[in-house]
């Protein structure tokens, strides 16, 4: 296929791009590079010392004898380039990735609850307008999160992306298929419920191919095509904007730092390792919607955990102590969590599950760059109300 990657340079991007690289497929990535200079905002960069996209590139190609094409554009305000690429560059799809990501990051400021909304909302919705104008029929691979159904406890297993519903009428009872209820709990979790509906609109409207993966909490850095080389090293975050938990807690067990867990920890989160959602992103491309079918939606997760569960483990494993953080979200500070996840199951995946030896895996690649650490960036910032 070939395939373009919006956002291809980020956590989840870059080595997806790799991957479908290494399978043969034909890959572009897009990318404006604003994570990169989020980190300069930030004044945080990732612990692992990422190449600029070039070097990646360069190395990539001495690697495997196999060429990505890079493109810096702008999804969110250059809708004329972006159609123009889609024009020219005619994919079989594209995939998603290109969106604000951090909840912390989007409720720090009016100024950033604007930006996230912008950026994410114009992003998905130029891609929509422009697979439309192009008349190219093309898969549309898009990166959701599992925060759409929102996280308190919901008394049932949280079913892929639809739920079955009977509406009392006077005379009888009407069935009918719905999107699960969306209920955001930040400003990015917000944009990416406003994405369903776009989903809908164009899927319905166009008849546009569309699968859109609601993703859990990624942990681990590398895979299979990242570890081929120090210059091809993923992204490890670890402030308190962009770190993921579980990540954030091996980190800072690389440097003797206590565990920080959020309130009582008794949040319930899915998770699923990179590896794995390179592998996820494979099985949707393989596995397009039909002409004319609903959006395919699927829960991209492969376990569930409580946070101070995790803490407990990694504590357990390294000697780690645990503090109390207060809570800097609006939050329940319990919750159960099932979710359903038989789609990829039946598509072949195979789960990598959370062991000790991957746990110290990550931990020892924490360690060897924990010198990059900037300690003052660890505890959290942003606050959910003042
Ligand atoms: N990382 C996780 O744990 C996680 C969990 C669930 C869902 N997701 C979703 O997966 C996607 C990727 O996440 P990530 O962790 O790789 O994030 P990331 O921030 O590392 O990567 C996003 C990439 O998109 C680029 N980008 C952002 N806006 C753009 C624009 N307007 N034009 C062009 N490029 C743009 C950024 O420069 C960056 O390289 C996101 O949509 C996120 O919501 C991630």
């Amino acid at each position: 296929m070939r395939i373009v990657v919006f956002g291809g340079d980020g956590f989840c991007g870059w080595p997806t791009s790799l991957h479908l690289s290494n399978l043969g497929h034909e890959v572009k990535i897009v990318d404006n590079l604003s994570r990169r200079n989020i980190d300069n905002e930030l004044e945080c960069q990732s612990l692992t010392p990422i190449s600029t996209i070039s070097n990646r590139i360069q190395t990539w190609k001495e690697i495997s004898n196999k060429h990505i094409e890079f493109e810096n554009l702008d999804i969110a305000t250059e809708y004329c380039r972006l159609l123009d690429l889609l024009t020219n560059y005619k994919p079989d799809a594209v995939v998603h990735f290109a969106e604000q990501r951090a909840a912390p990051y989007s409720m720090k400021s009016p100024k950033h609850k604007i930006y996230t909304v912008q950026n994410n909302l114009n992003a998905t919705h130029n891609i929509l307008c422009a697979i439309v104008e192009s008349g190219i029929d093309i898969h549309l691979v898009h990166l959701g999160t599992m925060g759409v159904y929102g996280y308190t406890t919901s008394g049932m297993k949280i079913p892929e992306g639809y739920l079955d519903v009977e509406i009392p009428s006077e005379s009888t009872r009407l069935k009918s298929r719905i999107l699960y209820p969306a209920s955001p709990g930040s400003i990015y979790h917000m944009t990416k419920t406003q994405d369903a509906l776009f989903f809908q609109f164009y899927s319905n409207n166009d008849g546009l191919r569309i699968t859109d993966l609601h993703q859990g909490v990624v942990w681990g850095t590398n895979t299979k095509e990242t570890n081929l080389d120090e210059r091809l090293i993923n992204r490890f975050d670890y402030d308190g904007d962009y770190g993921t938990v579980l990540n954030r807690f091996l980190m800072q067990s690389a440097i003797d730092f206590p565990l920080t867990v959020y309130g009582s920890g008794g949040q319930t989160r899915a998770f699923i390792h990179i590896q794995d959602t390179v592998k996820c992103i494979q099985l949707a491309l393989e596995n397009a919607p039909k002409s004319g079918e609903p959006v395919h939606i699927f829960n991209q997760v492969t376990e569930t955990f409580r946070v101070r569960d995790l803490a407990e483990l990694v504590a357990q494993l390294t000697g780690t102590p645990v503090q109390r953080v207060d809570n800097p979200r609006i939050e329940a500070d319990e919750n159960e969590l099932e979710v359903e996840n038989e789609k990829f199951m039946k598509l072949g995946l195979d789960p990598i599950t959370l062991s000790e030896g991957l746990l110290m895996e990550i931990k020892q690649v924490a360690e060897k760059y924990s010198h990059r650490c900037d300690k003052d960036k660890i505890m959290p910032k942003s606050k959910w109300r003042n």
